[in-house]
């Protein structure tokens, strides 16, 4: 190659080139994941629409094939999807969520990584770049440090703070709610489900003047950007939400540093100064923390109504709104927000008496460990009375255990409970629009009449 050749080589793509470019490798993906869909691949059929939009019976027949609670697919990726094969995988300390080597699995840059060729893909790998998740992409040592900086931020004495806060917004939204529905109908995701814990984490991180639309288009990219990116248009709207999440983090820390808190945020600055964690770290756990607190409890509070309704649960609940706590464990456990996440072994192992190489990716089918009959009786019915004896794995579990747990339980309790003292008529009013995904299930629009 001449030197102007590599030159030339080096150059980033034009931005329409590398759109095509990776409009041509994202369909590519898909149709090959739709033809193993089509021919009955149980876990293909889980990325894909019609089997996506009602992923239950998908996890049933998963769970009649497989051996020792693992399922093979001949898309190179196993699933665990029994109760007591997922919580031995999480509980594993030979499985991680990154590769062996500490790479990020599924990362589209590697290949200019182990290539010592400039990479003319350039352009269209920094917009597939992977998320950095922050705890969730990260094993120990660095999550070990990371995590129990985060923890004091979800201390229960902090709680009962935040529980005041999500029944102040919960009341006011219900005003405006009220308003609307006097004249029709009203939206209960972006009414409600929505604003409602963006309130709540806008208070954790002490961020001024929320722009709860602004963010929940942001939480709709990242959370989408978990099943990985869908379109062109979907890598430019991530590209977009994580440059104005790192600006509005990285404005705050210096806010802070200037006038120092007791939020979330303060004592990271202060961590920061002192060499415990560095800046990108920071803001990706605030990031994290923001992202993590709100798509999720979103769709918790969506299917909590979605599921009353359908199984005539709504009245019990409204004649008894002490039963919001049922409601909200009954829910995680049959339709939980997060359906499922992934490992990878750090070794070559033995699970379910099946060897896994090293590097393997293994599905950890939360969801379908919900409604596993070995593990809870009769798993298809709704009960929000119902015992749990065992517990559900929507907050996964081991290391990775949700750090947001009780704070999500008490802002779904909050919701159910004063929505059904409010608007104790309320009842859907309309198609249900479900969430474009595979991860997260929810509702993303959820029109309901209140009267
Ligand atoms: C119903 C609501 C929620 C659900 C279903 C949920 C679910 C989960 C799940 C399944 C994981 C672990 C994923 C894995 O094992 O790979 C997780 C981790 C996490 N969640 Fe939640 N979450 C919810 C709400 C929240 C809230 C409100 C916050 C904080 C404001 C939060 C913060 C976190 C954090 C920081 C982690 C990472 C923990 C770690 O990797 O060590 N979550 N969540």
């Amino acid at each position: 190659m001449t030197t102007d050749q590599v030159e030339s080589a080096r150059r980033p793509l034009p931005r329409w080139r590398a759109d095509l470019r990776l409009g041509t490798r994202i369909a590519v993906m898909r149709a090959g994941g739709l033809a193993l869909a089509l021919r009955g691949d149980p876990v293909a059929r889980l990325m894909h629409r019609p089997w996506r939009l009602d992923p239950y019976p998908t996890y049933a027949a998963l769970r009649a094939s497989a051996d020792g609670g693992l399922a093979r697919s001949r898309t190179g990726i196993h699933a665990v999807v029994t109760h007591e094969a997922c919580t031995a995988v999480l509980r594993d300390r030979r499985f991680g969520v990154r590769l062996a080597d500490g790479r990020m699995p599924f990362d589209p840059t590697d290949d200019a990584s182990t290539s010592s060729a400039p990479d003319p893909t350039a352009a269209d790998t920094a917009l597939l770049e992977p998320i950095d998740l922050s705890l969730l992409s990260l094993d120990p040592p660095d999550h070990t440090r990371l995590r129990r900086l985060a923890q004091p931020t979800f201390a229960p004495r902090r709680l009962a703070q935040y529980r005041d806060t999500a029944r102040e917004v919960t009341d006011r939204l219900l005003d405006d709610a009220a308003d609307r529905a006097a004249r029709g109908t009203f939206d209960l995701t972006t009414d409600l489900a929505a604003p409602l814990p963006i309130s709540v984490i806008a208070e954790l991180l002490a961020i001024p003047d929320v722009d709860a639309p602004r963010f929940a288009r942001w939480g709709r990219a990242l959370g989408a950007a978990l099943d990985g990116v869908r379109s062109v248009r979907h890598a430019h709207a991530l590209s977009r939400a994580t440059a104005d999440l790192r600006a509005l983090f990285g404005d705050l820390v210096e806010r802070r540093r200037a006038e120092p808190g007791e939020d979330v945020i303060s004592q990271l600055v202060h961590e920061l100064d002192e060499g415990t964690l560095t800046l990108d770290e920071l803001v990706s756990l605030a990031q994290l923390l923001l992202v993590a607190g709100f798509e999720t409890t979103t769709n918790l509070i969506g299917n909590a109504v979605r599921a009353l309704h359908a199984t005539g649960t709504w009245d019990d609940l409204v004649a008894d709104p002490g039963l919001a706590a049922g409601a909200v464990e009954e829910t995680l456990r049959f339709d939980p927000p997060v359906q499922l996440t992934a490992r990878f072994a750090h070794s070559d192992v033995e699970i379910a008496g099946r060897r896994l190489r090293r590097d393997s990716g293994v599905l950890v089918l939360l969801a379908s460990a919900g409604r596993d009959p070995a593990a809870h009786a009769d798993p298809d019915r709704f009960d929000p009375r119902r015992e749990q004896s065992t517990p559900h794995l929507a907050f996964s579990g081991g290391a990775h255990y949700c750090l947001g747990a009780a704070l999500a339980r008490m802002e779904g309790e909050v919701a159910l409970e004063m929505l059904a003292q409010r608007m104790p008529r309320l009842r859907p009013a309309g198609r249900i629009v479900p969430r474009v995904a595979t991860v997260l299930r929810g509702p993303v629009h959820f029109p309901v009449r209140a009267g």
